[in-house]
């Protein structure tokens, strides 16, 4: 399963990146606005950064002619950029369009397996099903990953899935478990995913009994 961090903040990308865990990245206006940066200068640094990876950056208009033309200029900035629109009727004829212009699309805010669908019919690179916002009402979020998993493989769809809004490692476990081709995660639980207490018990207590070994020169040397 393919690892992205869904941020837009610059560090976290270049420490996901030193550590060989950076498959792509997710940004939406809710994480540029926590950068304080203009996108108009941040984007660009982002996709120069995870060069080579995809990187959704988000549309907000709210009609199709509107979420075109933001979407070739986002397509402009870089080649690895993704243009994330909403899972509505505006949005999936927008998409629809970006398709045939070969432009890579995320369809974002989805809740629905019937959404998925509808995204898949359009061409949609991806889909980003929200699996901890359907929790934190009282549903399982991560059957809306398994159904839509069941229609794409039911009827062929190339449409990717991105496990996202995920608030903890047990959500990685599972979108991998549910066969989702990418998850989508904050750099909070991408630090978590390295963590056992049994690994840091066992680490130190190997440590202790390496200084119990005789720490003499080589045999051989004088
Ligand atoms: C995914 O692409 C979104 O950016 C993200 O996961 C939104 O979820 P959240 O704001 O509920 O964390």
């Amino acid at each position: 399963m393919k690892i992205f961090l869904d941020t837009a903040n610059v560090e976290q990308i270049a420490q996901a990146l030193r550590w060989g865990m950076l498959d792509g990245v997710t940004t939406n206006p809710t994480h540029v606005s926590k950068t304080g940066a203009d996108p108009r200068r941040l984007y660009p640094q982002i996709c120069a950064l995870a060069a080579g990876r995809p990187v959704s950056l988000e549309t907000i208009s709210l009609d199709a002619d509107g979420i075109i033309q933001e979407a070739r200029q986002l397509a402009t900035i870089a080649d690895n950029v993704v243009v994330k629109v909403p899972v509505m009727k505006e949005g999936l004829v927008a998409v629809q369009h970006l398709s045939a212009e070969h432009i890579k699309t995320n369809v974002t805010t989805t809740f629905s397996p019937l959404q998925a669908l509808l995204a898949a019919k359009v061409g949609a690179t991806y889909v980003s099903p929200f699996v901890g916002r359907l929790d934190a009402i009282g549903h399982i979020g991560m059957d809306l990953v398994r159904q839509i998993r069941q229609i794409y493989a039911n009827y062929g769809y190339s449409t990717q899935i991105i496990v996202a809004a995920v608030r903890h490692p047990l959500h990685v476990l599972e979108a991998a478990l549910a066969g989702a081709e990418i998850c989508t995660m904050g750099f909070d639980v991408l630090e978590k995913l390295y963590d056992h207490p049994l690994t840091d018990i066992g680490i130190e207590l190997f440590l202790k009994d390496w200084k119990k070994v005789p720490q003499g020169e080589p045999a051989g040397a004088k």
